[in-house]
């Protein structure tokens, strides 16, 4: 039966691998390792340097898609360090992470998030927006916190826009810890990803938006996040530089 959702996965590669060699040997197995599989949509964001490379290795790769893992909301000028979107639409990229957190951390706030996700839709590539808590508390503040990234993100997208966004809930006690976030956490994050959307935008576009979890996913905890955790595909670090670890999560998302 298919999925009324097409499975995502994205495999943000951060600051990895050290070499471009590496980089074509690592875009290379993922593409031939996707080649056979169906019904999932891969991502692949690496490192905005080797992005020219990248591409012409995926080209005529409809398995796999090129991203990137930031991106500044202006078309040119004086921004020392940025990348900008339509330099993106050289190398055919269609999706931008933003708001990681790793990139949060570093000062980005919501409003440049919400400025970001705006320009990526306008110049047609779809953002992945980052939300998650430093922690849970007792008393439920993670939830807040949560909805608070997400209302902010929101700000000015319209209706008919949002499907074209994706959401990625990464909890930060979950990233490169090895500490995933239980399958019921995952499903009751997705559902108050869902509900907050629903009262924005109204149930029927609400349920359109994909949300992914991210957080230590691997090979191993996969198969339950994504049964049990309901959730519509993952964001990956650092198994995604591992080619036969993120085949391994890609086949599972695509079961
Ligand atoms: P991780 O990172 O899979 O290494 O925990 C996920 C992410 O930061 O996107």
């Amino acid at each position: 039966m298919k999925k009324i959702i097409q499975p995502l996965v994205v495999g943000n590669w951060k600051m990895n691998p050290l070499t471009e060699t590496m980089a074509v040997r690592l875009a290379r197995d993922i593409k031939k390792g996707c080649a056979r599989i169906q019904d999932v949509a891969v991502v692949i964001a690496p490192p905005s340097l080797y992005l020219g490379t990248v591409h012409k290795i995926l080209d005529g790769s409809h398995q796999v898609q090129l991203g990137v893992q930031n991106v500044h909301w202006d078309k040119l000028g004086a921004h020392t360090g940025e990348i900008s979107l339509p330099m993106l639409k050289n190398f055919a990229v269609s999706y931008v992470i933003i708001g990681h957190s790793e990139r949060r951390e570093l000062g980005e706030t919501d409003v440049m998030v919400n400025t970001k996700i705006q320009a990526a839709l306008k110049a047609g590539i779809t953002p992945i927006v980052c939300v998650g808590e430093k922690m849970r508390d007792h008393s439920a503040d993670y939830l807040g916190f949560v909805e608070r990234q997400i209302r902010e993100a929101c700000k000015g997208v319209p209706r008919a826009k949002l499907s074209r966004i994706v959401i990625a809930y990464e909890p930060i006690w979950a990233i490169g810890t090895g500490n995933t976030a239980t399958p019921a956490d995952a499903h009751e994050m997705k559902l108050f990803i869902q509900r907050i959307l629903t009262d924005l935008y109204g149930r029927a576009v609400a349920m359109k938006v994909k949300v992914l979890y991210g957080g230590s996913v691997n090979a191993k905890n996969a198969e339950i996040l994504l049964s049990e955790g309901a959730i519509d595909g993952f964001l990956v670090g650092g198994a995604s530089i591992n080619a036969d670890e993120f085949i391994q999560i890609i086949k599972i998302a695509a079961a």
